[in-house]
């Protein structure tokens, strides 16, 4: 949507026609707030923008078919190496020399994926923040194999995408999430303690510390599923670091499918 919405011809893949007519809907949707809100007084504009913007985008299911024109593939499928990996192996026979790929991952390790393919150099991260229209910021995620001009590169994007980047070398959770996450599964553990209500803890830190959410509220929209992937990838990592236990509770609702509010349920129920 950013990408298409700055004038950039975006092919958006997905595995189904079905999921991609989910995502364009979720998109002419996103682009309406967008709108509402950027061309308050300008309803004509604000639909030429909308029109433009999907006209620059296309979708596909088949990666590997449409990999031929592009100059920037950014991956953001399942939290899964191996699934990621097998996706830029195929990628990577059928891409253009010059093709930067990139990861949106916000727990996998950038070095595992560029090491299975033969564009170690032309390989970084781009993590965007959720809601994506709306978050200023990517972190750029530079391996020590990106070359200097593939990062410059993945810098002009951002920027190009209208938003701010900051640089991170590939260490597990760059910079937000290595700070976000375990604050987040802190405010579980009190909960968990008894120590207060989730209620109070979100009213807590958005009228004392000045968030716009609170944490159970921002798991519910981050989704649990994610935050429980990135917890247990870094426990695996480094078990005995208390900040990346585990969490019965996070445990049990992913197990139940409480998701956060994608599923209508999570700490909190949606309508
Ligand atoms: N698309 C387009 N516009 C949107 C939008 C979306 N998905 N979500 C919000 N907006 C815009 C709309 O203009 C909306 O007005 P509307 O409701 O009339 O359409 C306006 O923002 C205000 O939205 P809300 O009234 O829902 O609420 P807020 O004023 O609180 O703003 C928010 C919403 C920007 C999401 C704000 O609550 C916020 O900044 N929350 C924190 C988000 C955050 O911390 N994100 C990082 C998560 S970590 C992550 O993503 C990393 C990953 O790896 C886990």
């Amino acid at each position: 949507q950013v990408a298409a919405a700055s004038g950039h011809t975006v092919v958006l893949v997905d595995q189904s026609d079905e999921i991609l007519k989910k995502s364009t809907k979720g998109i002419e949707e996103s682009l309406k707030r967008v709108t509402k809100k950027k061309f308050a007084d300008k309803p004509e504009a604000g639909a030429e923008f909308i029109k433009k913007t999907l006209n620059n985008l296309t979708t596909s299911t088949d990666a590997a078919s449409v990999v031929h024109s592009t100059d920037l593939v950014i991956e953001a499928i399942v939290e899964n190496l191996e699934v990621k990996n097998e996706l830029f192996k195929t990628l990577d026979k059928f891409a253009p020399d010059h093709t930067i790929f990139a990861s949106n991952t916000s727990s996998l390790q950038i070095t595992k994926m560029a090491n299975a393919t033969t564009r170690q150099d032309r390989f970084g991260g781009l993590h965007f923040f959720n809601p994506v229209p709306m978050m200023k910021l990517v972190e750029v995620i530079r391996t020590p194999m990106t070359s200097q001009k593939t990062f410059e590169s993945l810098l002009d994007f951002s920027k190009a995408v209208g938003k701010s980047p900051v640089s991170c070398k590939d260490t597990p959770g760059f910079i937000v999430n290595r700070l976000l996450v375990p604050y987040m599964m802190e405010a579980v553990r009190l909960f968990e303690r008894g120590d207060a209500s989730k209620e109070d803890i979100d009213v807590a830190m958005k009228l004392g510390a000045g968030y716009p959410m609170g944490p159970f509220e921002l798991l519910d929209y981050v989704g649990l599923d994610t935050s429980k992937y990135i917890i247990d990838g870094w426990h695996s990592l480094e078990p005995n670091n208390p900040l990346f236990a585990p969490s019965p509770l996070l445990n049990k609702l992913v197990e139940e499918k409480k998701l956060g509010k994608k599923t209508g349920e999570g700490f909190y129920k949606y309508e």
